[in-house]
Parts: structure tokens; C-alpha cells; sequence
């Protein structure tokens, strides 16, 4: 492991992105963990981006130049929460944590989001959700560092749809408001059931997720079924048998051999009349 550095509120690091991403692929990039605002001043001294959870991310065999920024264990205050009805939250704070937490509480708002393994401020950006429910459902409001300073930004002005968070360029998210709906524990265990039991079907082998959004009115993962394309490969990268959206790492898979597969099975959709628009974010590609 190279040498740990020390800046102001930060930390910094070289590391292979593959031991911070869910997919466990991906080159060498510097990891800045920042606990402060003098820590984010500093890191966004470079050029730039930000890793939450890693768990939508397909980062290229050579790493990436810019700086990795990733929010340390200030910005993660699941453990003091004590089930107030709105809060704000450090966007290092695991979702899956607040799910729970929220669901002892008898807080209704984030139960759709059972099994989304992001962080608070990865899981703003993207807007994640399931059927069940998406961040949108809570998210009140935003506070983010963007040109050297924080700023609030309320979620109306986020634009939240579909896997989609408009946030200004270049803006960190630090943490987030949310709101939830009183409810009682038992009701949104029952909710969080269903969520659950849609999950079924996913496989668990590490993945990035989906790898491509659904077309509107469809499911990619369906459409890739169809066409036949579970079980393709490319080295060790595999089309989920059980999930046609899902490409798995079964070990050894490398990023060319991830990106080699999407871009098989995006050509085999399009004989078939379907355009797939990637969900994945890549970096250093
Ligand atoms: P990362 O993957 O680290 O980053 C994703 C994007 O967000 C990047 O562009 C990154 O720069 C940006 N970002 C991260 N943190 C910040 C921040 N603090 N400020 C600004 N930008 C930031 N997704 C769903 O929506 N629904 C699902 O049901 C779902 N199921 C999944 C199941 C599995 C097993 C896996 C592995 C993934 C699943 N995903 C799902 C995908 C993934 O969890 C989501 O996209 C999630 O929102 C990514 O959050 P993250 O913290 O891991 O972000
Ligand atoms: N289907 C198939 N074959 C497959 C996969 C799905 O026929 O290989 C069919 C199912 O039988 C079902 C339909 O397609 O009739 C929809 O499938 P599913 O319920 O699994 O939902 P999805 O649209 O494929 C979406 C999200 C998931 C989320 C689930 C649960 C996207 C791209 N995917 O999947 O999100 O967990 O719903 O709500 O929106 C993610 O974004 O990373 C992710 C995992």
C-alpha cells in the first residue's frame, strides 16, 4: 500500500478503485477522504470527482487522474439518529443503515429503497429508487460544495426523475434533509417485505446493479432476456442468469471486459429495434 499523506481534513490515499466499487473492477486514482470543508477546499484544489458507495460506478483498468473525493466518517451520522421525523444526514451515511433505522422508527419514505447498497450523498445524485419508491419521496433539501463553498439547494430545484438528479457542476453533496412519514414499524416492515421479495430475483454475485436504465415502459432486463443474451460473456464478465440487466464479475473480470460485454449486448438490442442508454456511470474511459 503506498504512503498515507496528511492534508487539512483530509486524507489521501492511492488506491485501486476496484477496492472501493461494488463490481470490483477498476485501475489506481488518489482518494482524498475529506471530513470538512477545509479538507473539500483542498481536494477541489485539482480537478476533480466524487465516489459515494461505489456501487454504480465502472472505472477503467487505468484508474482515473483527477482526484477520487470521498466524504470520511464525519459526513456519516446514521448512529446519532433518534428517529426524528425529519433530519439531516452526512452523505457518507450508508442508505441501507437508514432504511433500517427509519423502519424501527415507524418512519415510512425509504423502504423502497431496501437492498440499494449507495450512500446517502450517491444515492441524491442518481435518485435512486425501486417501483417502491425513490429518494425523491424524502429528499427536502441539499446542502453541497460547489466553486470552494457550501450552499442549500432545495430538491425542487434538483429536477428529480428516473434516475436522474440535476445537481450544479462539479457539486459534492454533504448531506440531506429528509422528511418522512409517520407510520409504525410494523406497517413499514410489511411495506419493506414486498420491496424484498421483488428482489428475489436478483442475483448476488458483484454487480454494479443495473446496468442500463429501462426504456420507458419496459425493462431492459427483460428486453436483454428476450433476446437471448443471459449467460453471454466476455472473459469474466456474465450476463446474470437470473437477471438479464445484471452483469456480474465472476472473479477475474476485467473493465475492458465489462465494457467489451455492454457493447455486445447494446448491439445485439439494436437488431431488435431497442436503443439501451447506459445507468452505470464511467470513469476514466
Ligand atoms: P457511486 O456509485 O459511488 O456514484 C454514482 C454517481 O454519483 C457518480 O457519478 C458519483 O460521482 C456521484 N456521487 C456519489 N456521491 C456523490 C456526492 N456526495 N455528491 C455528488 N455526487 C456524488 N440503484 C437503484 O436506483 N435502484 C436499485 O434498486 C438498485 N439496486 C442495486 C443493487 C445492487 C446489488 C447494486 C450493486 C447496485 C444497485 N443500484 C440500484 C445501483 C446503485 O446502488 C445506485 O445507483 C446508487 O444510487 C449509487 O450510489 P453510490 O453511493 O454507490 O454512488
Ligand atoms: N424480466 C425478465 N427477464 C429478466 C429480468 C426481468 O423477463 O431477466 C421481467 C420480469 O419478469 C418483470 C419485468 O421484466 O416482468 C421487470 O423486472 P424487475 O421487476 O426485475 O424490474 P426491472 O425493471 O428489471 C427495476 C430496476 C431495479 C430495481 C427493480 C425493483 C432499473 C433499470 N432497474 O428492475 O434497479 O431494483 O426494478 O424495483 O430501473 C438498478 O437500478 O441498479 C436496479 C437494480
Amino acid at each position: 500500500m503506498p504512503g498515507v499523506d496528511q492534508a487539512a481534513g483530509a486524507r489521501v490515499r492511492t488506491v485501486r478503485l476496484a477496492d472501493l466499487t461494488t463490481l470490483k473492477v477498476g485501475g489506481p486514482a488518489e482518494v482524498w477522504e475529506v471530513e470538512d470543508a477545509a479538507g473539500l477546499a483542498e481536494a477541489t484544489a485539482e480537478p476533480y470527482r466524487v465516489i459515494g458507495g461505489g456501487s454504480n460506478l465502472l472505472v477503467s483498468d487505468a484508474g482515473v487522474t483527477d482526484r477520487v473525493i470521498r466524504l470520511g466518517r464525519s459526513y456519516n451520522n446514521v448512529r446519532g439518529y433518534a428517529g426524528e421525523r425529519e433530519a439531516w444526514f452526512g452523505a457518507a451515511t450508508p442508505l441501507p443503515g437508514l432504511v433500517r433505522r427509519a423502519q424501527k422508527a415507524g418512519l415510512s419514505g425509504l423502504e423502497g429503497l431496501l437492498g440499494v447498497p449507495a450512500v446517502l450523498g450517491g444515492a441524491v445524485a442518481m435518485n435512486a429508487g425501486t417501483r417502491f419508491g425513490e429518494m425523491s419521496d424524502t429528499l427536502q433539501e441539499v446542502e453541497v460544495f460547489v466553486d470552494g463553498a457550501l450552499e442549500r439547494l432545495p430538491a425542487d430545484a434538483l429536477d428529480l426523475r428516473y434516475r436522474h438528479a440535476a445537481l450544479p457542476d462539479g457539486a459534492i453533496v454533504t448531506r440531506a434533509r429528509l422528511r418522512f412519514t409517520p407510520s409504525s414499524p410494523e406497517a413499514v416492515a410489511a411495506a419493506m417485505h414486498d420491496v424484498d421479495a421483488a428482489r428475489q430475483g436478483q442475483p448476488k454475485v458483484k454487480s454494479a446493479g443495473c446496468a442500463f436504465k429501462n426504456p420507458p415502459g419496459d425493462s431492459a432486463g427483460r428486453l436483454i432476456d428476450a433476446a437471448g443474451l443471459k449467460g453471454m460473456r466476455r472473459g469474466d464478465a456474465m450476463v446474470a442468469l437470473e437477471h438479464g440487466n445484471f452483469i456480474l464479475n465472476l472473479g477475474a473480470a476485467t473493465a475492458a471486459d465489462v465494457l467489451a460485454l455492454v457493447a455486445a449486448v447494446r448491439e445485439e438490442l439494436t437488431k431488435v429495434g431497442a436503443d439501451l442508454e447506459l445507468e452505470w456511470r464511467l470513469w476514466g474511459f
